[in-house]
């Protein structure tokens, strides 16, 4: 649908005052239409889905998660005001949606991060956020009847990160097609399925999560390996400044962990994440959404032995990780030092 049209329709909607309108698209989308419209008084931001996904290789997604997305938002709305978007309006048929802007003000948590800006608060904020969404939505049925979003959640994660990566590396495979199933069968709380750095914004005052349209009913270490995967990514793009990248895991783990221990069982939930953390790792050097500021081979070599040697482990506790990570980046010493 052409921006143009949305913007017909806005007007209709009573949303637009003036006919002055400004479209401009925004960068980053991969998965969808994103258009800041302003009439000079007004700014929103109109977000509909695309079929195919803007990525090197071919990969295609059910559009209704743009449903999927507003629904995500109206609950985590109601549990936490002011955290995620406002949707000023909707329209189902056409596909899309249309939600407040935040301005300038408003800092990319990723851009911060590629610029060496590393503030521990924002990861503890993050973790606060997602603890509180697991925590509300654990075992809780009326949710997992709303999110059942399975196949959605297959195509665009378990298929591209887990069983693409295994084609590329047979003798994992099993770890990874078990990890897969696994995945498919459990169901304990709301998942956002996108929670990475670049889908938050660091305000003045607030933090505010975007892009929820993966999210599922489904399994909580998903989204906690998500974004340390972020983390451990960051800590080799800047090796050998790679100290203040690692130590926001434990930040983000600790911090999570507060918030969720001792109200559900989260006994062997370290280990999952883990165990799935490893994965994902491989996942953004051989998958299919690679990290694109990763481009030195020898780095990506790094982490393909790295994953190797550690994902036959058994529960294999996040600081164990992180300390098996931090030596081998040391073993590299002379290699930082040409580089
Ligand atoms: N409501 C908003 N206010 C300000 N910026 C936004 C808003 N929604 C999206 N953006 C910007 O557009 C980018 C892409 O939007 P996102 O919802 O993440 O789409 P995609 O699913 O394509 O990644 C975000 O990373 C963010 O920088
Ligand atoms: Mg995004």
């Amino acid at each position: 649908m052409d921006p143009h049209d949305i913007v017909l329709h806005l007007y209709k909607a009573g949303l637009l005052s003036s006919d002055d309108v400004k479209i401009e698209t925004l960068q980053g989308g991969v998965s969808s239409d994103i258009h800041l419209v302003s009439d000079g008084k007004n700014s929103f931001v109109i977000k509909r889905a695309l079929a195919k996904l803007r990525v090197v290789d071919d990969w295609y997604a059910d559009v209704s998660r743009n449903q999927v997305e507003q629904a995500y938002l109206q609950y985590v709305d109601k549990l936490m005001p002011g955290s995620v978007p406002a949707i000023l309006h909707s329209d189902r048929n056409l596909g899309f949606f249309v939600m407040e802007y935040f301005g300038d003000e408003y800092l990319n948590w990723k851009d911060l991060l590629l610029r060496n800006d590393v503030n521990p608060q924002h990861a503890k904020e993050a973790a606060r956020f997602l603890g509180r969404v697991h925590r509300q939505s654990w075992h809780d049925d009326r949710v997992s009847r709303n999110f059942d979003t399975t196949q959605n959640f297959f195509d665009l994660r378990i298929e591209p990160y887990l069983l693409a990566t295994a084609k590329r590396h047979a003798p994992l495979s099993n770890y990874f097609e078990e990890e897969a199933k696994r995945m498919r069968e459990t169901r304990i709380c709301l998942v956002h399925g996108d929670f990475s750095p670049k889908n938050i914004l660091i305000g003045p005052d607030r933090m505010i999560v975007l892009d929820c349209e993966v999210a599922w009913y489904g399994e909580p270490a998903f989204d906690l390996a998500f974004m340390m995967n972020h983390f451990l990514l960051k800590s080799l793009h800047f090796a050998p400044d790679w100290e203040s990248y690692l130590a926001l895991i434990d930040d983000f783990w600790g911090t999570y962990y507060s918030v969720l221990a001792y109200v559900h069982d989260t006994a062997d939930l370290e280990g999952r994440v883990a165990h799935l953390l490893l994965m994902l790792f491989l996942a953004r050097i051989d998958g299919k959404s690679q990290a694109e500021y990763i481009t030195d081979g020898y780095k990506k070599d790094i982490v393909r032995r790295f994953v190797t040697r550690l994902l036959p482990l058994h529960e294999l506790r996040l600081a164990d990780l992180v300390g098996e990570w931090r030596a081998e980046l040391r073993s590299h010493e002379k290699h930082w030092k040409e580089y």
